[in-house]
């Protein structure tokens, strides 16, 4: 799926700009369902994404995002529950909804034998832009991702990462007032992610309302406001990446000890600024952590503590939970890569 899709609907009235008039929400849903025999892919999913927001839709194979960013793009029909897009609602209107939309999804779309600048002008005249237009709007997206060298090559000699860039560049093409984003990383390198990001963010600033899907929990934490938690089609929890981090406990700090009998006397150290519980020793891994409320106050008592004792350690560091703990705790499987999210790290006693 992709943007050529959508061709907007020469009979409609183009989008004013920021979207349909009157309304706070660019997306909308209400008890949004989806049946296949007797299985529910979606099952009584509420949304409510205020426009200009990133809304990231987490959740493990299977949880049901793609179904439910397919009922919001019109490409499949829900079997209970309305939503509204751009306005619009996509069961009964579906192509006024399709006019303020645009989709990148899981699987590449664009031509294979033209060449990256034509498939990018190609979509700009499907959107109505006259051929000088097409032609520089063409030129600014291949420069935003990275293929301006590469630019005269068709996508059939491509690698993965280089299709994927230019399937969003194509989903991009007149900065839709909602874009959807199915896996809009998935196969990217480092650098091919950040761009990505970038041009997600860059986007956002200038309007437009993004739902991603994505199995990065480090992704939907960096780039979206706030986060669903999706598993067996139903939403597990909501809440912006901050809210969801906080509702399973706040800062930890930690330290790595260099000897084993050196575990009391940092456990000791730990229990002087752990806010409730006591500190976790960790054996096998020479660690002690404990949770804290000033983390900043808390490791700078430490590290003074560790000093004044001449108790040498190995490392220690603050750490939040990461949106991996998050998921594990509210749906008891992990969906995904564990990105340690260590904010400060600072080695003592050396
Ligand atoms: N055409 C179909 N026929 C029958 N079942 C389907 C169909 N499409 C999706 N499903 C089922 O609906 C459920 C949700 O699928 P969906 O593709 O929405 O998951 P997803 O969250 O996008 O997963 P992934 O992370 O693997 O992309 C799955 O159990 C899937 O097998
Ligand atoms: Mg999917």
């Amino acid at each position: 799926m992709s943007a050529s899709s959508h061709p907007p609907d020469p009979s409609l009235p183009p989008t004013p700009p920021g979207g349909a008039p009157g309304s706070r929400y660019s997306i909308l849903a209400e008890g949004l369902t989806r049946r296949w025999g007797d299985k529910v892919a979606l099952d009584h999913l509420d949304l409510a994404v205020p426009r200009g927001v990133v809304f990231g839709l987490l959740g493990p194979n299977g949880a049901g995002k793609t179904t439910c960013v397919r009922i919001l793009t019109t490409l499949l029909r829900p079997t209970g529950g309305r939503a509204v897009v751009g306005g619009h609602d996509v069961v009964a209107e579906p192509r006024a909804a399709r006019h303020r939309i645009g989709l990148t999804g899981q699987e590449p779309a664009v031509d294979e034998i033209l060449s990256a600048r034509r498939n990018l002008e190609m979509f700009g005249r499907l959107f109505h832009l006259d051929a000088r237009r097409a032609r520089h709007r063409a030129g600014e997206l291949l420069e935003r991702f990275g293929l301006t060298e590469a630019a005269d090559r068709a996508p059939g000699t491509f690698s993965g990462g280089m299709r994927r860039r230019l399937d969003l560049a194509a989903s991009m093409i007149l900065a839709p007032e909602v874009l959807f984003l199915d896996e809009p990383t998935t196969g990217l390198d480092p650098r091919g992610r950040m761009e990505v990001w970038e041009a997600i963010r860059e986007l956002a600033r200038a309007g437009t309302t993004v739902l991603l899907t994505t199995h990065y929990l480090d992704e939907a934490d960096r780039l979206s406001d706030r986060i669903a938690l999706v598993d067996n089609g139903r939403k597990v929890v909501e809440d912006t990446p901050i809210g969801l981090k906080r509702a399973i406990g706040g800062d930890r700090i930690e330290v790595v000890a260099r000897e084993p009998a050196d575990l009391p006397a940092v456990a000791a150290v730990l229990a002087r600024v752990a806010d409730a519980a006591a500190p976790v020793v960790e054996e096998h891994e020479l660690r002690v952590h404990a949770s804290v409320r000033d983390r900043i106050a808390a490791l700078t008592e430490v590290t003074r503590e560790l000093h004044a004792r001449g108790t040498e350690v190995e490392d220690i560091g603050l750490r939040r939970p990461t949106l991996d703990e998050v998921f594990l705790r509210v749906t008891g499987s992990s969906a995904v890569s564990v990105v340690p999210t260590r904010t400060a790290t600072e080695e003592v006693g050396r």
